[in-house]
């Protein structure tokens, strides 16, 4: 394939709802990839069953985050932008390269070890071979460039050795994939537990995307300060992590450098600082929030967008996934 420009593929699973650390964290510089790279966004909904999934809820899920992908800034028109299941190439890559991929591989991976650890009752085949279906995702877009967070390394070390593998057999089929893990952006902490990463695991100290203003208003306002007793606003990570969070997501919400945001706040109590920070991230998400909202309320035009999606999807992918099949000995129908 003749390429312009290199290929970034990105995955996300609407296995949760989106909530500020994965916004300011990820999400949020995603759409930055369109000016350097031909871009890929997927939504993996079927990575996201391997873990029991309420059906009715997926699906809202799945289509809420096309939508916020799209309210985030990726143009689905300049980039593929598409929900996995619309694309059959990818559970039937996923198959093949099953066949190239050793069971050693894949028991070595540290998130299927993490995983069937934390649910014993559904360790299920799907869990297992996950890695095999992230790399049908990469690989079927012939993808330069992985931006993925550290957690998802392994995975994309697996792809490059399945790809090579592959490729040592049946010559150049697949472009070798790079994962680049991009500096951490704001690494928010929970409001209720500043110890630990933002989590939806602990919803009172979780402030989600499509929270409404008063919602994220009322959390920063129970947002735990630190046991010391100064009621004053400084940046000291071990000694005040919930103040030092607060100060991180203030800046991320409005680019303000810490020593400004520190001297802004400087003598000010934490009655005036709290309900300062939950505005910024107010005004931060709000056009996220609003934008989302009208493409939800607006049912044809995110149906014409994910198919559009699907089909540029299915036009590349059918690319590779036809080459594949000619080389392993597929009879062509
Ligand atoms: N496994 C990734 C995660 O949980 C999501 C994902 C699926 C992905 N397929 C991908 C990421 C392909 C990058 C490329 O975060």
């Amino acid at each position: 394939m003749i390429k312009d420009r290199k290929i970034s593929f990105s995955g996300i699973q609407p296995s949760g709802d989106i909530h500020l650390g994965n916004y300011m964290g990820a999400l949020r510089h995603w759409p930055t990839y369109q000016d350097a790279y031909d871009c890929v966004y997927c939504v993996v909904d079927q990575h996201a069953i391997t873990l029991r999934q309420e059906p009715a809820v997926l699906r809202r899920r799945s289509v809420e985050l096309f939508a916020q992908l799209i309210a985030c800034g990726i143009d689905p028109d300049r980039s593929i932008l598409f929900v996995q299941s619309h694309v059959p190439h990818h559970a039937e890559l996923a198959w093949i390269l099953n066949c190239f991929t050793m069971f050693g591989e894949l028991s070595r991976m540290t998130q299927f070890k993490d995983k069937s650890a934390k649910h014993a009752d559904n360790i299920n085949a799907g869990l297992f071979t996950y890695p095999t279906l992230m790399a049908a995702d990469i690989l079927l877009y012939q993808t330069d460039i992985v931006p993925v967070g550290e957690d998802q390394r392994q995975h994309v070390e697996l792809t490059r050795d399945i790809a090579q593998r592959f490729n040592g057999v049946y010559g150049d089929v697949f472009t070798m994939p790079e994962a680049v893990i991009p500096r951490q952006g704001a690494r928010v902490m929970g409001l209720s537990t500043p110890e630990s990463k933002m989590s939806k695991s602990i919803p009172e100290g979780c402030v989600f995307v499509m929270d409404k203003p008063e919602e994220i208003m009322r959390k920063f306002k129970r947002a735990v300060t630190d046991s010391d007793t100064e009621n004053c606003v400084r940046y000291d990570r071990s000694a005040k992590p919930g103040v030092s969070n607060l100060l991180d997501i203030y800046c991320a919400a409005t680019g303000e450098s810490l020593e400004a945001a520190q001297s802004r706040f400087a003598g000010q109590g934490y009655g005036v600082f709290k309900p300062a920070v939950g505005e910024a991230v107010v005004e931060c998400l709000r056009p996220v929030r609003e934008e989302t909202e009208r493409l939800l309320n607006d049912k044809g035009e995110l149906e014409r967008l994910m198919r559009q999606g699907a089909e540029k999807a299915a036009s590349v992918a059918g690319r590779t996934l036809s080459k594949v099949k000619k080389k392993v000995g597929f009879l062509p129908r």
